[in-house]
């Protein structure tokens, strides 16, 4: 992972749960959605997954947390995140103890068919093979396969300099190859520009988290790299050149 990465997803992640935590239990979930944002599309998902009450739900790449801690609290689910980085493992753990493992998307530390459902939200754009990512998930989830996604795509490849450090977003071309040959196939998607704007309690609690973290961390470097990395996906994400996918899949 490059050092920009690391700064946002581990140092920067690990601060996020320490400033959640000081805050109260009501800043936990919005601050530990660090990809995923919108809850309109974690409760699309959780819809679309059909996830029933005791299933398991894998997430993958799941950063500080806050997605899978949104999903017990629509439908009771036992999460199993993996996540690379071992600060945001910690503040996973500390915010919402759940069974966290330290490891990568496209090496899954689990047997064939071990879990139910899985989502990936805001990770594959970080991963270089989106193939592997996407088959090691069809190979972990039990048949049918539900598994979804939000993922970041570039209408048109970018160059290194117009893409955030160390990001690799597919295009719509690529993405629809590499599920197809990860032997999955989209049985719904929507564009997040197309889902009702965050609800204000949600995006205040989002505001307060970021205002505090840069009064505590501002002259830190990983602030400022963690800031510029997410200031470049806003500004591609404004001008249209990405745009964010919610996708659900199954088993082709
Ligand atoms: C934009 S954040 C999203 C975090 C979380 N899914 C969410 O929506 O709040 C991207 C996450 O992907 C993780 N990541 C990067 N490379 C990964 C890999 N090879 N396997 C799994 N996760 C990875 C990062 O460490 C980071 O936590």
């Amino acid at each position: 992972m490059s050092d920009a990465m690391s700064a946002e997803f581990d140092t920067v992640a690990e601060w996020t749960a320490t400033v959640a935590r000081d805050l109260g239990p009501s800043y936990h979930v919005p601050a530990g959605c660090r990809g995923s944002g919108n809850p309109a599309a974690l409760d699309w998902l959780i819809d679309e997954l059909e996830l029933r009450d005791g299933e398991s739900l894998l997430d993958c790449g799941a950063g500080v947390g806050g997605p899978a801690a949104y999903a017990v609290g629509r439908k009771p689910v036992a999460p199993m995140l993996v996540e690379p980085e071992a600060g945001a493992c910690r503040a996973a753990r500390s915010l919402f103890g759940y069974p966290t493992v330290q490891g990568s998307a496209d090496a899954l530390p689990f047997a064939d068919a071990a879990v139910d459902a899985a989502w990936c939200l805001g990770v594959l754009c970080t991963t270089a093979d989106h193939v592997a990512v996407l088959s090691e998930l069809r190979r972990v989830v039990r048949p049918p396969g539900r598994i979804g996604l939000l993922v970041f795509v570039a209408r048109t490849p970018l160059t290194d300099d117009e893409r955030p450090d160390g990001n690799h977003f597919p295009t719509p071309d690529s993405l629809r190859d590499a599920v197809a040959a990860a032997g999955l196939a989209v049985v719904s998607r929507l564009r997040t520009s197309d889902l009702p704007a965050m609800p204000g309690d949600w995006q205040d609690r989002v505001d307060r988290v970021d205002a505090e973290l840069a009064r505590r961390y501002g002259d830190d470097p990983a602030w400022q790299v963690s800031e510029r990395q997410s200031g470049q996906m806003g500004e591609l994400l404004a001008d249209g050149r990405i745009v964010g996918e919610v996708l659900s899949l199954r088993q082709a």
